[in-house]
């Protein structure tokens, strides 16, 4: 009987899915463009920029590249969420005009699937070469929307 009732359920839930209107569903985005940036796509970029390059430390240079397969999984992981970030931030609610936002956001996910090959190919020159693109259009993005960019 529980099982019937479900699968009802279930049918009539689906059926809600029906597109006879022709219309999308509604997305809702789940906070400010500043949650946004400061919650899913910093911490996200930041694992990319930590990733790659070398730092100067007191006990010398130090590679920061993974050296482990799960490192680099992780890393790929990151990328991917900044690349879906940059289809995000052309949901309504985020996108400030369907234009140069538009573009920032686009160039977004092309250098951050840039990012993404390059940890799936566990190569560090051109993950440290697509993750100064991905800086690149964050900084761009910023120079164009963002009051006192100035200050970044
Ligand atoms: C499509 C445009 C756009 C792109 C691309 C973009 N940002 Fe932003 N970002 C903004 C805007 C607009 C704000 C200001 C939000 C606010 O404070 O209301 C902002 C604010 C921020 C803030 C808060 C900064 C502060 O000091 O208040 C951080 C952190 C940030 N962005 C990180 C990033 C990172 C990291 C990337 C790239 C991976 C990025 N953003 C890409 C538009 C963008």
């Amino acid at each position: 009987m529980r099982l019937i009732a479900t699968a009802t359920v279930l049918v009539l839930m689906l059926s809600g899915c029906d597109d006879t209107t022709g219309q999308k569903p509604k997305t809702q985005v789940t906070g400010s463009v500043y949650h946004m940036m400061a919650h899913y796509l910093e911490p996200a970029a930041d694992k990319i920029w930590g990733s790659a390059g070398f730092v100067i430390t007191e006990d010398g240079e130090v590679d920061l590249q993974p050296t482990t397969d799960d490192g680099w999984f992780a890393v790929e992981h990151a990328a991917i969420v900044v690349a879906e970030g940059g289809n995000l931030l052309m949901l309504d609610g985020y996108a400030a005009d369907q234009a140069d936002w538009a573009e920032y956001a686009q160039g977004l996910t092309r250098a951050a699937l840039k990012a993404r090959d390059a940890a799936e190919q566990q190569d560090a020159d051109a993950l440290f070469a697509a993750g100064g693109e991905v800086y690149s259009v964050c900084r761009a993005c910023h120079n164009r929307y963002m009051i006192n960019a100035a200050d970044e």
